[in-house]
């Protein structure tokens, strides 16, 4: 153990890249198959990403709970957290799509979470959120918003922007808690463990976990592989995963989201958003 921050200090950046990746090929490869029923999810055919991010009600509501969240949580990015380009558009699909029941894998400081929680609030005052991650995320001690400098911890930014009552934390390894929960969700935003085996077992479980019209939100999905922003590599694990699971199940499709009205990173419009819906029937 010891052994590990010298090799990570001596080797090149793109060795521990080439070796993180394939370490996770390996991980997928010996992953068992699992089951995958795309029966609730919404065809893409009924995803209208255009009218989605174009939406000027969403845009409207977007200016006022924007400035809300930048007043307790800052309007820059956060180590660790979605971009601010990101949240937007987060808040943006929540805000058009309208679930009743939203679960988050991956709260860290709560970027993703407030933009989720605001978007309910505007657009379904009884909508409900649930924020899962393997690390207790309030906690004045141990939680990334104290190593990132934030003054609060994620819930009490939630009682600030008045959305307490959305949410809820979960603190459980994803799968786990996927595996026990009796609660059904509209919409799955997948950021957690980036792993190729963790989203692949992740995408099998959130179906089972999806009502019917339902979608799951990836972050950090890098099409084939590749860059997306100038100034950062790749994570190669959501690609790789949601390859394998529409190798055996085809009816599948992912959408990545692509470029957005707005900015995301590094001068960039794009984003890694890609949602998994219910691929159209060949003709
Ligand atoms: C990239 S961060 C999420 C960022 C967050 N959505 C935001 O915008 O602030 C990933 C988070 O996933 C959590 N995580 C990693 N593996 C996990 C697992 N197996 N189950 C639940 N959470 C996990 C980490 O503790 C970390 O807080």
């Amino acid at each position: 153990m010891v052994l590990r921050p010298l090799i990570k200090a001596l080797l090149p950046r793109s060795a521990l890249g080439a070796a993180v990746s394939a370490r996770d090929a390996v991980q997928i490869l010996s992953t068992p198959r699992a089951a995958f029923d795309a029966r609730n999810l919404r065809p893409a055919a009924d995803v209208d990403m255009k009218a989605i991010f174009g939406d000027r009600s969403a845009a409207e509501a977007w200016q006022t709970d924007q400035a809300a969240v930048a007043s307790v949580f800052g309007a820059r990015e956060w180590v660790g957290g979605v971009n601010p380009g990101d949240r937007r558009a987060i808040y943006h699909l929540i805000y058009a799509l309208n679930p009743r029941s939203v679960l988050e894998v991956g709260t860290h400081v709560g970027a993703s979470t407030f933009h989720i929680a605001r978007a309910l609030r505007a657009a379904a005052p009884d909508g409900t959120l649930t924020t899962v991650d393997i690390s207790d995320v309030n906690d004045p001690q141990s939680g990334a918003w104290v190593s990132v400098g934030l003054n609060r911890a994620p819930r009490d930014m939630l009682a600030a922007l008045d959305c307490a009552r959305h949410v809820t934390f979960v603190v459980r390894p994803s799968l786990e808690f996927m595996t026990a929960t009796n609660e059904k969700y509209d919409f799955i935003f997948l950021d957690g463990d980036h792993s190729a085996r963790a989203v692949y077992l992740e995408t099998a479980a959130a179906l089972r976990l999806l009502r019917p019209g339902g979608l799951i939100l990836l972050h950090d999905f890098y099409p084939e592989g590749r860059p997306l922003y100038a100034g950062s590599g790749v994570i190669v694990g959501p690609d790789r995963a949601l390859k394998r699971v529409r190798r055996e199940c085809p009816d599948i499709a992912v959408m990545p989201v692509g470029a957005l009205p707005w900015l995301t990173k590094d001068g960039s419009n794009v984003t890694s958003l890609a949602l998994v819906a219910k691929a159209s029937s060949p003709a």
